[in-house]
């Protein structure tokens, strides 16, 4: 499209799209002639004004300021603004019996230690003990031998290692299922936590009656040839927040019931001198 040499009010969006959609990869030409039509259409309608548009870029920039490698305020933002939940479900529309998705906040960190059968991720941190088992299964029910299930959580404080100063992996670990499609790992039963307030984000939630916290939650990741990678959670049955979860990570089939047993065998074939919670949860993995 030739530009006119004066671009007005009305026609500065027909042109700041088509000059976009000359990007040479055609996806890159379709995202930003569209964020461009939309941008402009969202300025037009809230009649944005240059003060609100300044506050706005002092915000991403805020943003962007305060991340780091281990913070990550933008995925934070996308999350409370439920978008990565809707990136989520339009590209996971897995079969109704498979377990979902939900998102991966910005709390996971590559390269977890790998653990042996029913080992202990959480090294004594203060917290009821918990075992999570089960089988990873195909939509079928068939057990899925060797799937890698990386898992991670916060401390009976509420907080990620990637919030604290540690060197050491913490509360994150990397467990295989073997042939039987059998898994089983040891945990501190998680608690609901608030999400990071001190930045940018907490600052905007702050202005808004949003609750900012999360259920009880283990997040979990499986990857195994052949299916589709799956980034989920489990939730504590009966948890504070899960209506009201600040990210919309909630599904109804994640919910799962951490029964109390007493001291005596656990699920790893061992037994334990002090109550502790079972959470039994077979993954169904969706082919890929
Ligand atoms: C989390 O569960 O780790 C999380 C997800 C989204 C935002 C903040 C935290
Ligand atoms: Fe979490």
């Amino acid at each position: 499209m030739t530009q006119p040499l004066t671009v007005t009010e009305d026609t500065i969006t027909d042109v700041a799209a088509a000059r976009w959609a000359t990007a040479h990869d055609p996806r890159t030409a379709e995202l930003m002639s569209a964020l461009v039509r939309h941008l402009h259409e969202f300025a037009r309608e809230t009649k944005l004004t240059e003060a609100e548009w300044m506050a706005a870029i002092r915000w991403l920039t805020d943003t962007g300021q305060i991340s780091d490698d281990k913070r990550e305020e933008f995925i934070l933002a996308s999350d409370v603004l439920g978008l990565s939940m809707l990136v989520v479900q339009q590209n996971h529309r897995f079969d109704p019996s498979a377990t979902p998705a939900t998102v991966l906040g910005p709390f996971h960190i590559d390269g977890s230690p790998e653990r042996g059968w029913g080992e202990d991720m959480s090294d004594g941190l203060p917290g009821e003990p918990l075992w999570v088992h089960g089988t990873v299964r195909a939509l079928d029910g068939t057990p899925v031998p060797g799937a890698v299930l990386d898992v991670w959580q916060s401390d009976s404080d509420g907080n990620y290692e990637a919030q604290l100063p540690v060197d050491e992996a913490r509360l994150r670990a990397k467990y295989t299922a073997g042939d039987d499609g059998g898994y089983c790992l040891r945990t501190i039963a998680p608690l609901g936590y608030a999400i990071p307030m001190d930045g940018p984000v907490g600052a905007l939630i702050s202005q808004t009656d949003i609750s900012h916290y999360r259920p009880a939650h283990v997040h979990f990741l499986l990857a195994v040839p052949g299916y589709e990678p799956l980034i989920t959670h489990l939730f504590r049955e009966g948890a504070e927040y899960l209506d009201s979860d600040v990210v919309f990570g909630v599904k109804r089939e994640l919910v799962v019931g951490f029964e109390r047993r007493d001291p005596g065998p656990t699920p790893d074939g061992g037994s334990s001198d002090v109550p502790w919670l079972e959470c039994r949860y077979d993954f169904v993995l969706q082919p890929g």
